[in-house]
C-alpha cells in the first residue's frame, strides 16, 4: 500500500506516493524526473546506481524509499549549486569516458572524495580514488582516464 515518504533532493523539499520498499532510484528515476541516476545491475554490485544520502555514497537501486525519509538526497544532477561540479568537469575536459553510463555514479562518489579531501584541507592520492572507485565498473575499461579525471579535479578544487 502507498504512503507518504518526505526528503530533500538536490536541496528541494520533496514528497512522493509509494510502497514503503520501492527503491529511491525508481523514486528518482520513475517519480521525480531524475533520470541522470542510472540501473545496472540493480543489486548492488557495480555502483551506476550511486547517490549521496546526508553526503554518504549509497546504491539507491537497494536503499529503500523508507530508509531516506527525513534526509537529504544528491544526485548527478544536483552535484554542485554553481553549475558542473569539478569532477564533472575534469571527467568532460579528460574526455574520460566512452559510452558514459557508468559515469554519474562515478562522478557522485567522487565529488564526495574530492569534497571531504577539501574540507580536511589534505591531499587525495591515487590509491584513495582508486580504493573509492573500486565498486564501479565500467564495461568501456576507461577506468584509468577517469581516475586522472578525479586527481585532476581534486588539484583544480573548488
Ligand atoms: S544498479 Fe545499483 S549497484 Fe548496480
Ligand atoms: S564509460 Fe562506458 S561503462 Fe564506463
Amino acid at each position: 500500500m502507498d504512503e507518504q515518504f518526505s526528503f530533500r533532493v538536490n536541496g528541494r523539499d520533496e514528497t512522493v506516493g509509494c510502497e514503503p520498499q520501492t527503491a529511491l532510484l525508481w523514486v528518482l528515476r520513475d517519480l521525480l524526473g531524475l533520470t541522470g541516476t542510472r540501473f545496472g545491475c540493480g543489486a548492488g554490485s557495480c555502483g551506476a546506481c550511486t547517490v549521496l544520502v546526508d553526503r554518504s555514497p549509497v546504491h539507491s537501486c537497494d536503499t529503500p524509499i523508507w530508509s531516506v525519509a527525513g534526509h537529504a538526497v544528491t544526485t548527478i544532477e544536483g552535484l554542485s549549486a554553481d553549475g558542473p561540479h569539478a569532477v564533472q568537469r575534469a571527467l568532460v575536459d579528460h574526455q574520460a569516458g566512452q559510452c558514459g553510463y557508468c559515469l554519474s555514479g562515478i562522478a557522485v562518489r567522487s565529488a564526495a572524495l574530492v569534497d571531504r579531501a577539501r574540507e580536511e584541507s589534505r591531499t587525495l592520492d591515487e590509491a584513495e580514488v582508486r580504493d573509492g572507485l573500486d565498486g564501479h565498473l565500467c564495461r568501456c575499461g576507461a577506468h584509468n582516464r577517469i581516475v586522472a579525471a578525479v586527481l585532476a579535479a581534486a588539484e583544480a578544487s573548488p
